[in-house]
């Protein structure tokens, strides 16, 4: 393995971004950055930050770059960041690109950008039947990944909700959002010759397994 490294996960809202994170996080020992997450996180602590996000995430909008953009720095500067980190849901823009590449660049930059490809009927399909722990966060699917009672974490008993922001209208505005201003970023990893695109349709342990192939054909990991 490479003494750092640092993942981009692009695709659209519902791809799998967090699940595959959640994965790799556990195969690495490397931390997810979620920058959906850390701005709930936020929100349920009732912070100045979650509550500026708060008014962006309800409509489906981008927070503000600087707002986000500080945010990372900071979760980046922390200790368990020394060996890497998968980024999820960060960088969003083209702005946000070029600042990530500033702050990572004296760090090696970024080994790949896996792009998890799926179609947006799919995607509103998955985000609609989410659920979420309220204590511990971990994400199920009504369907797909269900638990193994309604309702309840199978991890520790915590209630499972519905995101605010996973109801259809505000999905649709998040695909819309992300095809204006994060799909840009496929062209700009792929001139980098970091762009490394799958298929997100399979079932979570497929995606894995692909995810883990590509990681290890483009020399990030050695089997
Ligand atoms: P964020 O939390 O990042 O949401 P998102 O990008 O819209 O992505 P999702 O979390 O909806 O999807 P995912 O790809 O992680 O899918 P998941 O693995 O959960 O952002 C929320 C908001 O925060 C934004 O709208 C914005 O306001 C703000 N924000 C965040 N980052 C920002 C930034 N950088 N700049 C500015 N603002 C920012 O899977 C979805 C469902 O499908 C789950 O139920 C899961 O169990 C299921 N599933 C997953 N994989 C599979 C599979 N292979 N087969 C079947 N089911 C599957
Ligand atoms: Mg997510």
């Amino acid at each position: 393995m490479c003494d750092r490294i640092f993942l981009v996960l692009l695709g659209v809202p519902g791809a799998g971004k967090g699940t595959q994170a959640k994965l790799l996080e556990k195969q690495f020992q490397l931390p997810q950055i979620s920058t959906g997450d850390i701005f709930r996180y936020n929100l349920k602590n009732e912070t100045d930050l979650g509550k500026l996000a708060k008014s962006f995430m309800d409509k489906g909008e981008l927070v503000p770059d600087s707002v986000t953009i500080e945010m990372v720095k900071d979760r980046l500067s922390q200790s368990d960041c020394a060996n890497g980190a998968i980024m999820d849901g960060f960088p969003r823009n083209l702005v946000q690109a070029s600042a990530f590449d500033e702050i990572i660049d004296r760090h090696g930059g970024i080994d790949l950008v896996p792009l998890i490809a799926l179609e947006d009927d799919e995607a509103m399909r998955r985000i609609t039947g989410r659920r979420v722990c309220r204590s511990c966060g971990a994400v199920y699917h009504v369907d797909f990944s269900p638990p193994k009672q309604e309702g309840v974490c199978d991890i520790d008993g915590g209630e499972l909700y519905q995101r605010d922001d996973d109801k259809p209208e505000t999905v649709r505005n998040r695909l819309y959002v992300y095809y204006k201003q994060t799909s840009p970023l496929i062209g700009y990893y792929y001139a980098k010759g970091l762009l490394a695109e799958l298929d997100g349709s399979q079932e979570i342990g497929q995606v894995n397994v692909t995810l883990l192939s590509l990681l290890a054909e483009k020399g990030v990991i050695i089997e």
